[in-house]
């Protein structure tokens, strides 16, 4: 089986650390990918990392992930609380999918307290900062080592 995972991040995750850095701290979303790469290799596995502000972009890798991947980490940011085609998207997708929140969304306003990706996410990670997208990775490899 292949050993490749699709770690994807929606709107507005390219300005992580410049962000409402209050919320979402200091650090960038290369210093994530940075960390994540050496995780990915410390557990081998293999990482495709991105970001877009374009929800039909999110849903492009998703149907890719679909060919050759083995598992999901996805931040959709606000497209968690919005939209049913990522949802639809991901539903397609038969392998683990966990979904990685920085903030702890169900400490803020209401509409974030909705999430159309938990109707598919196999996990949640929410409120543990950038750390989150590094457990997501574990539970993946966790979940792998078990299927083997
Ligand atoms: C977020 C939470 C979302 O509500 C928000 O729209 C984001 C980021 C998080 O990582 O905490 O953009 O997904």
């Amino acid at each position: 089986m292949s050993r490749l995972v699709y770690m994807l991040n929606g709107p507005n995750l390219n300005l992580l650390g410049k962000r409402q850095p209050h919320i979402y701290g200091h650090e960038t979303l290369a210093d994530v990918e940075r960390d994540c790469r050496a995780l990915a290799a410390e557990l081998k596995l293999d990482l495709v990392f991105q970001q877009s502000n374009r929800e039909y972009e999110i849903i492009d890798w998703i149907h890719e992930a679909r060919e050759t991947a083995c598992g999901l980490v996805i931040n959709p940011a606000a497209f968690t609380h919005t939209s049913v085609a990522v949802l639809d998207a991901l539903n397609t997708f038969d392998h683990p999918v966990i979904e990685v929140h920085i903030s702890n969304v169900h400490k803020r306003e209401e509409f974030r307290h909705r999430s159309f990706v938990s109707l598919r996410a196999d996990g949640v990670i929410a409120g543990c900062g950038t750390l989150g997208y590094q457990l997501g990775l574990r539970r993946i490899a966790q979940l792998l080592d078990q299927a083997a």
